[in-house]
């Protein structure tokens, strides 16, 4: 994973719980580098996985809750470090192009990347269905940064997902 993802949840941690709790969370994750990361890095997804397990056991929120809350956070920041990737100015039209625009560039400024992908199979005005695929499975993550990104574009949405094996069903509509 790309090291922003964990300097940003840090900072994320120390706004919202406050940097004594972010100092336990990461002496409890036991990791590789005593939590010293860099934005262009990149390290093993398995260290973000502890840091989450450790998060969750100290602020008592589930998993799952912590990645929305994280992956709304995120959005802000990755339009912020990375504008000229966004070139939509509608919520459905945006989210489309995360697959085949977005990621694509962001491949190709970080071929190592670790990327999901999203298999549009329907789209009209006011609704969007795409398979979510990963083997991350950091499908509430996705929830967040979709919620991130209809509160920057100012678009309510509706995000319905349903786990089906390897992939999950997410239906987007405008509400
Ligand atoms: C609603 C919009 C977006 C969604 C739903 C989304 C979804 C995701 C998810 C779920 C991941 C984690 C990897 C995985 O699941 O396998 C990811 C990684 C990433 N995304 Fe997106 N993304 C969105 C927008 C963006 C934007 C706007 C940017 C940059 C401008 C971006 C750049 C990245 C980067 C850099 C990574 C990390 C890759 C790595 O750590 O190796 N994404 N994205």
């Amino acid at each position: 994973m790309k090291g922003m993802l964990f300097t940003e949840l840090f900072e994320l941690i120390k706004k919202k719980f406050g940097e004594n709790l972010l100092d336990d969370v990461i002496d409890d994750s036991k990791l590789a580098n005593d939590g010293a990361y860099t934005a262009i890095g990149s390290y093993e997804f398995d260290e973000l996985v502890r840091i989450l397990v450790s998060l969750s056991k100290h602020t008592n929120i589930q998993i799952p809750d912590l990645l929305e809350l994280y992956g709304e956070y995120l959005f802000d920041k990755l339009i912020k470090i990375l504008p000229q990737f966004n070139t939509s100015t509608d919520i459905l039209d945006f989210i489309e192009k995360v697959e085949t625009h977005i990621h694509v560039e962001v491949r190709k400024l970080y071929p190592t990347a670790e990327l999901p992908s999203f298999d549009i199979i329907y789209k009209d005005d006011s609704t969007l269905e795409f398979f979510y695929v990963s083997s991350r499975k950091l499908h509430y993550l996705a929830k967040g940064l979709l919620l991130g990104a209809s509160k920057y574009f100012n678009e309510p949405i509706s995000i319905d997902m349903n786990e089906d094996n390897e992939r999950v069903l997410f239906k987007i509509k405008r509400i």
